[in-house]
C-alpha cells in the first residue's frame, strides 16, 4: 500500500520530489496529504507564520525586510532610532537563529529585543496615516506564487489564520496592498494602540514574540474552537517556535507541517528536518504548499 501512495504523491505532487525538499518520513508525509486530500477542503485550517514564510527572505541575494523592519523609515523614524533598531537586530537576530542555544536560553532575549524595539517605536510618536505609504516604500515581498495561494484558500474556503510574532498593522498593509486580504483571512499579532490623533501610544494585548507562540495560541483559544469542524491542519513556518502555532487546537486530526530553512541551513538542517515534517530549503516560493492545496482541495 505504501508504495502505491509513494507513486501517486510522486506523480501528483511532482513539486516533492524537487532537491530542496526535505522530509524526515516521506511515507508519512504521503500518507497525511492522501487522509488530508479525503476529509477534503471543509476540514481544513491554514495556520501560517507571516515573516520570512509567507513573505520573502530574499530577492535578487538581497534580504527582504520584516514587519518590523518596514519601519525602518524616513518617514517613520529618526537617524538615531533607526541606529538603535538596527544595532538591536545585529545583535538578537543571531541569538534568535542559534541552532546551538535552547529556547528557553533564547526566551528572555527575544523577550528584551521586542520590549526595546516597542518602545522605541512609541518614542517616535509613529503617526497610523503614514503606515501604508511606508509600506509602499519598502522592499516588502510574499513569496514568489502567494497569489494561487490566498486565492485558492478564499475560493475553497478555508480559513487562514496569520499568526504573527510581527506588527499586525505592517502585516494587514502588506497583504492589503497585494490584494490578498480576504474574508478567510484571520491575524494574531503584535497591534498598535494609537491614541485620538493617530499617534502611537502602545502595544495592545500579550507581547507575541517567536519562541511565545504557544501561550499566544492558548489566549486564542475561543478562536480556534470555531475551528473545531475542522480538524486537519495545514501549518507553515520559518522558526522552530512556529510549531507551537496549533497548539490552541484541542481535536487535530491528520496535521502537516512545512518549515521554510532560509538562513544557517547547514547548522539548523538536521533540527528542521527532526522538526518540521517537510523542510523547504532556501525556496523563495509557495510552490510547495500551492502543489499540496491543489491536490488536497
Ligand atoms: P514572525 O513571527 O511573523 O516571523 O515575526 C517575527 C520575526 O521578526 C522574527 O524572525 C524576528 C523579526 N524581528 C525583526 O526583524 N526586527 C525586530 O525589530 C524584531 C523585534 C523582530
Ligand atoms: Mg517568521
Amino acid at each position: 500500500v505504501l508504495a502505491i501512495w509513494h507513486q501517486l504523491t510522486k506523480s501528483e505532487i511532482p513539486e516533492l520530489a524537487k532537491a530542496s525538499v526535505l522530509m524526515r518520513d516521506r511515507s508519512r508525509v504521503e500518507e497525511t496529504i492522501q487522509a488530508m486530500q479525503r476529509a477534503g477542503p471543509d476540514a481544513l485550517q491554514v495556520i501560517s507564520d507571516f515573516d520570512m514564510t509567507l513573505s520573502r527572505f530574499a530577492h535578487n541575494g538581497k534580504r527582504c525586510p520584516t514587519t518590523h523592519n518596514i519601519l525602518d523609515n524616513d518617514l517613520l523614524i529618526n537617524d538615531t532610532c533607526k541606529k538603535m533598531i538596527r544595532e538591536l537586530l545585529n545583535t538578537y537576530y543571531p541569538i534568535e537563529i542559534d541552532a546551538t542555544r535552547t529556547v528557553e536560553e533564547k526566551l528572555p532575549h527575544m523577550v528584551e529585543w521586542w520590549t526595546s524595539v516597542h518602545e522605541l517605536l512609541i518614542q517616535q510618536k509613529i503617526r497610523r496615516d503614514l503606515l501604508a505609504q511606508a509600506v509602499k516604500q519598502s522592499s516588502a515581498m510574499l513569496r514568489e506564487g502567494y497569489k494561487v495561494f490566498f486565492d485558492r484558500l478564499q475560493e475553497q474556503q478555508v480559513p487562514l489564520l496569520i499568526f504573527s510574532a510581527g506588527l499586525g498593522d505592517i502585516l494587514e498593509e502588506v497583504i492589503r496592498q497585494n490584494h490578498v486580504f480576504h474574508p478567510n483571512v484571520h491575524v494574531i499579532s503584535n497591534y498598535m494602540d494609537f491614541d485620538q490623533s493617530g499617534v502611537l501610544r502602545a502595544f495592545k494585548g500579550q507581547l507575541i514574540h517567536t519562541f511565545n507562540k504557544r501561550e499566544g495560541a492558548l489566549l486564542h483559544a475561543a478562536h480556534f474552537r470555531e475551528l473545531k469542524e475542522r480538524p486537519n491542519v495545514l501549518l507553515l513556518g520559518d522558526s522552530l517556535g512556529d510549531l507551537t502555532m496549533a497548539d490552541g487546537l484541542a481535536h487535530t486530526q491528520h496535521a502537516l507541517t512545512i518549515g521554510f530553512l532560509n538562513d544557517q541551513v547547514e547548522e539548523r538542517k538536521e533540527s528542521y528536518v527532526n522538526s518540521y515534517d517537510i523542510v523547504l530549503v532556501k525556496d523563495e516560493t509557495m510552490d510547495v504548499p500551492n502543489a499540496i492545496l491543489n491536490y488536497i482541495t
